[in-house]
């Protein structure tokens, strides 16, 4: 699927904590239970890659996965958790922010948005960070099989018509299902294609 293999590296709670910054890089983000993990698990073809690096307690990390030795992907912790404590949610903040602003070889970030709810004043936020980081961000809508057509076509123009207001947006909008598969060679084409 990618060249080389898919290996999980390290979780990361601290920007010391970060791997040599020797390759290019993309971002996942999105609010919790979005179905970041399923995307990474679909688009790697692992069915446990990312749930295996996801244990409770470990949530606040940043999680790198090497595709290959010439890329590296990172799972962020979903944001909009309502229940995480507020020093928790502060200290997970001001690592996002620092790791967006200062990550050199941070290509592009993913955001992952529900297909079923379109963009929220939660997803907003992390929007208007990568905007003021400059790190070019697509938006990737997930769960797409559980919508129909009439729907699609409603939230593609919902976050379309969002995405006028982000200078650091791509316009281009994955459409996305982990479960039936669809859109996951595009994303892979995309990863792979950076430079
Ligand atoms: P956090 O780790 O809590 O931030 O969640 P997450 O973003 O990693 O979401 P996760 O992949 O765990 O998926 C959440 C739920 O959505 C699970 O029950 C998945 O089975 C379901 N789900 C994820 N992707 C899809 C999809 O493409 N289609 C359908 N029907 N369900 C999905
Ligand atoms: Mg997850």
């Amino acid at each position: 699927l990618f060249a080389g293999p898919v290996t999980f590296v390290k979780g990361v709670v601290a920007m010391s904590g970060l791997p040599p910054a020797d390759r290019l890089e993309v971002c996942f983000a999105g609010r919790s239970n979005v179905g970041k993990s399923s995307l990474i698990n679909a688009l790697t073809g692992r069915k446990t890659l990312a749930r295996a690096s996801n244990t409770p307690g470990r949530t606040q990390e940043i999680n790198y996965f090497a595709l290959g030795e010439t890329r590296y992907m990172t799972d962020l912790p979903g944001y909009g958790y309502a229940e995480a404590p507020v020093a928790v949610v502060k200290k997970w903040q001001e690592l996002l922010k620092s790791y967006l602003a200062g990550r050199q070889t941070l290509r592009r970030a993913f955001v992952l948005i529900d297909a079923r709810h379109g963009i929220k004043a939660v997803d907003e936020d992390i929007l208007n960070l990568l905007d003021r980081s400059a790190v070019t961000f697509q938006t990737v809508l997930t769960k797409v099989d559980k919508i129909n057509r009439a729907e699609r076509d409603a939230v593609i123009a919902q976050v379309k018509g969002a995405l006028t207001k982000h200078p650091a947006a791509y316009p281009e909008i994955v459409v996305t299902s982990s479960e039936k598969g669809e859109g996951l060679e595009t994303l892979r084409a995309i990863i792979a294609t950076l430079e």
